[in-house]
């Protein structure tokens, strides 16, 4: 996709970088920097206020962009709650779900997790005096979609899990989960932490029938500042708002103040409008490309760093999950005798950016007993050049410790 590189600026001012930490946060395409700037430039109004003209417009701009990304999803736009991040959701619905849990109950969640998506439901099993169990994962590095069988049971209000592990990059097979967990309990909870998934692969999340699905807009070509949080529409309508203050109250001034309807009840305060902007125009750049194009691209080129990762570094190299066909463009690997973090910081200083460390996922390091990992994961603008710089790259960090 060399041509798709032409979006991102930053390869004109920095022709020598390789950017393998996708994972991290997306590179941003040309179209959602003009987004941002162009709100500031242009618009600089606030939402659900003003009245007049570039209040207006900002305010229909704004929840345009709530009905594209609900398209995007195939959900309801009143079902999109504007967040900063995955993060922010998911501790958003732990603090709005805590009035349903009791001493007693029970929180599962898996040791996939990245901590976002751990300590929310660690702390509020705590704080109610539930149990939180934890699903171990399987080799490949996902978990098994009956695991439910084991872990879900009467007392069980809550069920959070990952689309796909970011460290592993396997995929969960999320509808057979969510069915499996509901067939067992109807009145589960499924969360959804789908952070590595969307813009990656295609997500309909009234396929997946899950009852909460959060995600961060950076990680989809999108700015910082901006999450999504999907509740299914029944359920928000039954629940608290988190913050209160601005644009979420009808009557501040009764005893028991009263609110206004999802989504709008769960946003108070002024949101970050230019990242919201900037969100739309990252669902135009990935619809423009096409989602399963996109997904082909980065598992093709995994499934290449793969090969030829084995086959530089033979048995001197541990990959996480499968050693063949990849599923996403997330590749973790450790390279024997030197820190994840030696070899990221090495690459770093030739220009190949990689992440190390636990990757804010210590509940699966510690299952494997591994401190720290290295991780590489591709994006669209990422090309088979990339792999060959990373291999070449990588030697010489070996050779450096041999
Ligand atoms: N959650 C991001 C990652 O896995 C930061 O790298």
């Amino acid at each position: 996709m060399i041509d798709i590189r032409k979006h991102f600026s930053i390869f004109d001012a920095r022709p020598g970088l390789v950017y393998l930490d996708s994972g991290a946060t997306a590179l941003k395409p040309t179209s959602v920097i003009d987004a941002v700037s162009g709100y500031y430039r242009d618009l600089s109004a606030n939402v659900g206020r003003g009245l007049y003209a570039t209040a207006e417009e900002t305010t229909a701009r704004f929840e345009a962009i709530r009905e594209r990304t609900a398209r995007f999803l195939n959900v309801r736009a009143d079902e999109i709650i504007f967040t900063r991040s995955t993060t922010e959701g998911i501790n958003l619905l732990a603090y709005i779900l805590e009035g349903r849990i009791e001493p007693g109950d029970n929180i599962v969640v898996t040791a996939l997790e990245h901590h976002s998506n751990f300590l929310p439901w660690k702390r509020l099993a705590k704080r109610c005096g539930a149990e939180l169990r934890v699903v171990p994962f399987e080799e490949n590095g996902s978990i098994r979609p009956d695991t439910a069988r084991s872990f879900v049971d009467s007392r069980t209000k809550i069920f959070a899990f990952s689309a796909i592990s970011n460290v592993f990059g396997t995929p969960n097979d999320v509808s057979t989960i969510v069915r499996t967990a509901k067939a067992l309990n109807p009145d589960i909870l499924t969360v959804v932490d789908a952070a590595q998934a969307i813009g990656h692969t295609a997500v309909d999340v009234r396929e997946l029938d899950c009852d909460f699905l959060a995600f961060s807009g950076h990680k989809m070509f999108g700015p910082t500042g901006v999450g999504i949080l999907y509740g299914k529409s029944t359920l928000l309508a039954a629940l608290p708002p988190y913050q209160v203050g601005g644009g979420m109250v009808f009557d501040s001034m009764a005893d028991d103040p009263t609110y206004m309807d999802a989504p709008h009840r769960f946003e108070a305060g002024t949101p970050d409008i230019a990242a919201v902007l900037g969100l739309g125009s990252a669902i135009t750049f990935i619809e423009s490309i096409g989602i399963d194009r996109i997904h082909a691209h980065e598992v093709g080129l995994a499934t290449r760093a793969v090969a030829k990762l084995r086959e530089t570094f033979d048995d001197t190299l541990r990959i996480l999950g499968p050693t063949d066909e990849r599923e996403s463009g997330i590749v973790s690997f450790t390279l024997d005798g030197i820190h994840p973090h030696d070899i990221a910081a090495i690459l770093g200083e030739r220009d190949v950016c990689i992440r190390a460390g636990e990757h804010c996922a210590a509940p699966l390091h510690r299952a494997l007993s591994l401190p720290a990992t290295a991780r590489i994961s591709f994006s669209v603008y990422n090309t088979k050049a990339d792999i060959d710089r990373l291999i070449e790259k990588l030697w010489e960090v070996k050779v450096m410790f041999t």
